[in-house]
């Protein structure tokens, strides 16, 4: 059995909460390799609603080791909070089964406002960042001013990291976006109290996975966002700041890419996207509406509308040839039932050729037209259905189709959030 990396593939929101919870029995250990509190993934279990945004999703399973790993931007304080929610549930949150890598990288008081005062300056082209202080995170740890986890354990040195990259960041607040300026003290006042509730969870997350190998353990990645918010293969620049692709899973947890193992793609079994950017097939009439409301379709960080469309095959295929998916988790397909016919969207119209793939132009995606293929719809409702065969025909077609286009099965069908409400082939 090898181990498992899970992927958005759309844009973010596809259920890749309820499937790591789901596939999570067979699995010693779940890492998240990228992304940070943007994320928002939520597991119902026995009725009860968890919302992680930087815990792996496995940690409801008492006798799992989670760990996050050095691709993360990590809020401190949002960790901690995270901890203390889970904890008052009755879950165990000791450092014995939650691990941080020394290596990853640490949201900044200053990385948070300066993510909202980027974003309020601008005008027409919004991206629609939750203002985690996300991409500030990750443009410092390019430029190597990042502050780590590691640093917490030694304050003096996090102390002067901190009044070496503070001067910039005021000059950009004050200067650029009229905020007021932090001093090193603001800041250290901030994180002294964390650092040392935190410094228990650091850990060699790499030699932890590397050790979970060597014991014939599995292991299970798990992706934030979605392949087309990756800030190199996504819809940029209305991307996030990381790399959502399943390669990533190697750097950004510490492991060779030739261990990674299978590749599950979670697909939506239609599309949202939050945020601005292109969005072809978006439904702004009453069956997008009808997607929305059903779907309870609100973000699960920000509580924003998520925009809602007809399911992509033309994003799908390109997912599946980017990340290498090998089996596909198909969710939310309770959602279509009741809606008389089906479209989706096989290839695009553009510059008046037909193509398969996402232009590679930048924005290239808000100029094409797409080209559907109609399917029937279903009436019955499927939520409490348990084997495949109990589908009606038309939802296994729809399904056949997915399979056909990605050249790829689909071994998991979700019919509703709940662990139970899931049909496996
Ligand atoms: P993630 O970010 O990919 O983990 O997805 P989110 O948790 O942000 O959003 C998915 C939403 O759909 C959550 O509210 C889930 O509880 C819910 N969900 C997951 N699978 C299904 C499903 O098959 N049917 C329905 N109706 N809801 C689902
Ligand atoms: P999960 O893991 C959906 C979107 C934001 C915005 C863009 C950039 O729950 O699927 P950022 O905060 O990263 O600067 O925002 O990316 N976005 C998500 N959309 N699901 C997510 O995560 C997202 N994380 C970021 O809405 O458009
Ligand atoms: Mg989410």
């Amino acid at each position: 059995m090898s181990n498992l990396i899970i992927i958005g593939a759309q844009w973010g929101d596809e259920g890749k909460g309820k499937i790591v919870d789901l596939l999570s029995p067979d699995i010693s250990l779940i890492v998240r390799f990228q992304g940070g509190n943007n994320a928002g993934h939520t597991v119902i279990v026995g009725g009860k609603k968890y919302i992680l945004h930087l815990i792996p999703s496995g940690i409801l399973h008492p006798d799992k080791i989670c760990a996050i790993g050095n691709g993360v931007v990590l809020d401190p304080a949002v960790f901690l909070e995270e901890i203390e929610a889970l904890e008052a549930q009755g879950i165990d949150m000791s450092p014995g089964r939650l691990k941080i890598s020394y290596k990853t990288h640490l949201i900044m008081p200053y990385h948070k406002v300066l993510d909202r005062a980027r974003e309020e300056s601008k005008t027409d082209d919004k991206i629609g960042t939750t203002g985690r202080g996300i991409g500030p995170c990750y443009e410092d740890k390019a430029i190597r001013i990042g502050v780590r986890a590691c640093d917490l354990a030694d304050l003096d040195l996090l102390r002067k990291k901190v009044a070496r990259a503070l001067p910039e960041k005021n000059t950009l607040l004050f200067n650029c976006y009229g905020r007021q300026p932090l001093t090193v003290e603001d800041v250290m006042k901030e994180m002294e109290p964390i650092a040392e509730r935190l410094v228990p969870y650091l850990a060699d997350v790499s030699t932890v996975i590397d050790d979970c190998l060597k014991s014939k353990g599995r292991i299970m990645f798990e992706g934030a966002q979605g392949l087309h918010l990756d800030v190199d293969h996504g819809t940029y620049p209305f991307v996030t700041s990381s790399n959502t692709s399943s390669g990533n899973a190697s750097v950004g947890a510490g492991i060779a890419p030739s261990k990674l193992g299978r590749v599950v793609g979670i697909v939506k079994a239609y599309t949202t996207r939050v945020g601005s950017g292109p969005f072809p097939t978006e439904l702004n009439d009453a069956t997008g509406k009808y997607m929305q409301t059903k779907g309870a379709e609100f973000g699960s960080t920000t509580g924003r509308t998520r925009r809602c469309g007809w399911l992509d095959l033309a994003l799908l295929r390109e997912t599946v040839r980017l990340c290498g998916v090998t089996e596909i988790a198909l969710t939310k397909l309770d959602v279509l039932s009741g809606l008389s016919e089906l479209l989706v969207c096989t290839s695009y119209e553009y510059e008046g050729r037909n193509i398969l793939y996402p232009p590679q132009m930048e924005n290239g995606l808000s100029h094409v037209s797409p080209i559907y293929e109609k399917l029937h719809g279903w009436a019955e409702d499927i939520e409490n259905m348990k084997s495949y065969d109990q589908l009606p025909k038309a939802a296994r077609d729809y399904i056949a189709r997915i399979e056909e286009a990605a050249g790829v099965p689909v071994t998991i069908v979700s019919v509703g959030p709940a662990r139970e409400q899931t049909i496996m082939r």
